[in-house]
């Protein structure tokens, strides 16, 4: 089979899942009643509810922008289309949806320690994206691709966020009268807490483990010299 028809449907497995996560998270944030909320609004600040609809729209859209910015055939083959849906990423997903995920992550009703995950994984998500996007600018091409896949991998922890959330809430339920005294709410921020770190600080590791041992090759001894060099890391 020729490279580019390799290439073609090595995204599918991914874009399918990704594609069931908006099929399922989306619809009631589009209906914009609070009531369909999966997150409880009822003593939520003014305005809380029209930022979380337009959190889950942004994010969204950063989904399903990642998969094509990742996806090897359509960045070979299509440059120009990578430029267009990866400004999309940038300033229609992660930018709008990272800024107001800061915020409604600051009031999240699930407690202290998703709190703080929330806050921090907006910060990084939103600097690391940033950081990558300046280097696509800069034509400094090697480091556009790393700091772009951790921004993928970021984006893809709400997926990891909700696997661990079903992991926890089959592992923490039948402790709910022994570990939890019985009371639901630390339950639920327990797990809340437990799946929101976990969600996106284990594959951020893995992918810095990845991306090191990928640049192991690239020994000074091994590394083109001078014009070259500068030339490799646009490759
Ligand atoms: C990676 C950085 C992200 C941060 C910091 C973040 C933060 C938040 C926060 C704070 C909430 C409100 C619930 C809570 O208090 O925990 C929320 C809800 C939500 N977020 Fe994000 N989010 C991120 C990425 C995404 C992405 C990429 C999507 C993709 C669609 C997304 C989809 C949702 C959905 C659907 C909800 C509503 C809860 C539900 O219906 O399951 N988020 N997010």
């Amino acid at each position: 089979m020729p490279y580019a028809q390799t290439r073609a449907w090595t995204i599918a497995p991914l874009l399918l899942v990704v594609i069931a996560f908006v099929a399922f998270s989306l619809p009631p944030y589009l209906t914009f009643d609070p009531a369909r909320s999966r997150v409880p609004v009822g003593n939520a600040v003014r305005g809380y509810y029209p930022l979380l609809v337009a959190h889950v729209v942004f994010g969204s859209i950063a989904l399903l922008t990642a998969c094509l910015q990742i996806w090897p055939w359509l960045r070979t083959r299509f440059p120009d289309v990578h430029r267009r849906t990866g400004r999309v990423y940038v300033f229609a997903g992660v930018l709008p949806a990272g800024a107001i995920g800061l915020v409604i992550g600051a009031l999240t009703p699930f407690g202290p320690v998703l709190r703080a995950s929330n806050v921090v994984l907006a910060l990084v998500w939103l600097t690391v994206t940033i950081t990558g996007y300046r280097a696509g600018r800069q034509y400094r091409l090697a480091d556009h691709r790393r700091w772009m896949i951790r921004s993928v991998v970021l984006t893809l922890s709400i997926i990891t966020n909700r696997i661990w959330a079903v992991v926890w809430v089959i592992a923490l339920m039948p402790q709910l009268q022994t570990t939890f005294g019985g009371n639901e709410a630390l339950m639920v921020q327990s797990i809340a807490g437990l799946s929101g770190w976990l969600g996106w600080v284990l594959p951020l590791l893995v992918t810095e483990w990845w991306l090191d041992t990928r640049r192991a090759p690239e020994s000074p001894a091994a590394r083109p010299v001078s014009g070259q060099a500068a030339a490799g890391s646009r490759a």
